[in-house]
């Protein structure tokens, strides 16, 4: 989808579809007034008559005569004038591009990026608009035979009356093509099978990001060098799968370089059988999206590279596949991880803690002023937490409100669960420094409770994904999160938000 904008009267524009806003009470904004004038009358006839009122996310479609500028006129419901914050201006634009979706429209006008919503930019406004509207175009079919038929929406020009809104939508505009863009690697990568996207495969997706790119490196390391670094936690979850692990380092260099970095750290378990504590068969399938923190960090780190931001930012993706076989690791093992701490693997399940602490450990050699990490970790945050929020742990109260801050005005949320050193003792193990599970009770927190004593040497946060990176059922796919959330973070580090 093409974006741009121009300053002009949206009456003097040519439209296949043309956006616009009416209030509760039937009052119409200033565009949809200008255009009522235009078709003499039709906006206020079509209230008038009752066929829409200005709820919240309402929709109504009307036709111009045949010789008319704009072919169709899009009115949509915003409710109380001035009483929109994020999440209702979401659920607008979502039920409007809906319904422009369901149009033949090759393109549209809109005006929805200037109206006035509590604590948000011209500029986050137009990010989000593009951000809804190309979620709801995506399709995946990378391994249908048949591919889709392509979009009809080919174009959106955000309309704008006043010069001073100009420059921002017009950034807006760009960062919201590079953050959705960011999804799409995150989002393609989740819906891919585990034959098709291994751990290897993970490589080459971060090799083909750093192309062309002059601020990005990368290494890619194999099993052998992890051995050598005395990666025992990361390398028992590959042992029994034949795709060897792998631990991808995508480095960003955005400015000076003794400015520390953020590091972002990702789970990438592209199949999770379970291993040897073996999954019930039901739902398996989902396990492919074992790697959607994994997808996470690559989706934002070309996010940010598209946007230029002035940041160092290092990107860590530690990706295996958990398979029983023969070379396995088994229940009661003693795995040695790369920091000296010896780990009981009581149940081979609980694998993404263990390539994480090696990961996590890893991430000193960077510097780091804060760490972040990303993971499909625990169904028991499912369980807390359902489908709305993700799960956020962290030793810093600072770093902990920017990111649920960022969540809450991208509306990619999440909730703070605590990490008390009094869960730690869930932990204890008899025959190793620590256990890999601390039993029924608070799963997501102890699973927490293992990182965190990985991560006592930095700034950390820990978000717990596993409710909130795809879509179950019906609708069954990659959705893109936590992207929005991290990428929002890192904007208003970089001061560019
Ligand atoms: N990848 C799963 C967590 C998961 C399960 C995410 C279902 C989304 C949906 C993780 O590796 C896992 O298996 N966790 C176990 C931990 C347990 C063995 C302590 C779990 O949640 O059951
Ligand atoms: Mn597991
Ligand atoms: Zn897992």
């Amino acid at each position: 989808m093409e974006y741009l904008v121009k300053r002009s009267a949206i009456t003097s524009e040519k439209s296949a579809c043309a956006i616009v806003a009416i209030f509760a009470n039937k009052r119409l904004s200033d565009e949809a007034q200008q255009l009522d004038k235009l078709y003499r009358g039709i906006l206020s006839s079509a209230s008038k008559n009752g066929d829409i009122s200005g709820n919240l996310g309402e929709t109504l479609l009307l036709h111009t005569p045949k010789t008319a500028n704009h072919k169709r006129i899009l009115l949509v419901g915003c409710g109380k004038p001035n009483g929109l914050d994020i999440l209702k201006y979401r659920k607008i634009l979502n039920s409007c591009i809906n319904t422009l979706k369901s149009t033949g429209s090759a393109d549209a006008i809109s005006t929805l990026t200037t109206l006035t919503v509590k604590d948000q930019s011209v500029q986050s406004l137009t990010r989000m608009h593009i951000l809804l509207t190309e979620n709801i175009f995506y399709k995946y079919d990378q391994t249908l035979s048949k591919k889709k038929t392509p979009n009809k929406l080919k174009r959106i020009k955000f309309s704008c009356s006043q010069a001073s809104q100009l420059k921002h939508i017009k950034l807006g505009i760009v960062q919201g093509k590079a953050i959705a863009d960011g999804m799409m690697v995150t989002k393609e990568l989740g819906n891919l099978p585990a034959n098709v996207c291994t751990p290897n495969y993970l490589a080459k997706t971060a090799q083909g990001i750093k192309k062309g790119q002059g601020k990005l490196s990368l290494t890619v390391l194999g099993e052998r060098e992890m051995k050598k670094l005395g990666m025992g936690s990361l390398l028992s979850v590959s042992a029994g799968s034949v795709e060897p692990a792998k631990l991808i380092s995508l480095q960003y260099r955005g400015t000076a370089r003794n400015s520390k970095p953020v590091v972002l750290v990702g789970k990438g378990i592209t199949f999770d059988t379970g291993g040897i504590s073996l999954k019930p068969g039901a739902g398996m399938d989902e396990m492919k999206f074992d790697m959607c923190g994994a997808a996470t960090v690559l989706g934002t780190m070309q996010a940010i590279c598209d946007m230029g931001l002035p940041l160092n930012v290092v990107g860590l993706v530690a990706a295996a596949e958990n398979m029983p076989g023969g070379k396995a690791t088994k229940p009661g093992d003693v795995v040695t991880s790369m920091s000296g701490q010896t780990i009981e693997v009581l149940n081979t399940d609980a694998e993404g803690r263990l390539v994480l602490c090696d990961a996590l450990t890893y991430a000193k050699r960077y510097d780091p002023d804060v760490v972040i990490d990303m993971a499909t970790l625990t169904g028991a945050c499912i369980v807390a937490l359902g489908h709305e929020a993700s799960g956020l742990m962290s030793n810093s109260d600072k770093l902990s409100n920017d990111l649920l801050e960022a969540g809450q005005s991208t509306g990619d949320r999440a909730w703070r669960l605590p990490i008390w050193d009094e869960y730690q003792s869930q932990l204890d193990s008899n025959f190793a420094d620590i256990a890999n599970i601390g039993g029924r009770w608070a799963g997501t927190i102890t699973a927490a409770c293992f990182l965190a004593r990985f991560t006592k040497e930095y700034k950390w946060a820990h978000l717990d994904i596993a409710g909130t990176a795809w879509y179950q059922g019906k609708n069954k796919g990659a959705t893109g999160r936590p992207v929005p959330m991290l990428t929002e973070y890192l904007m208003r580090r970089a001061r560019t938000a």
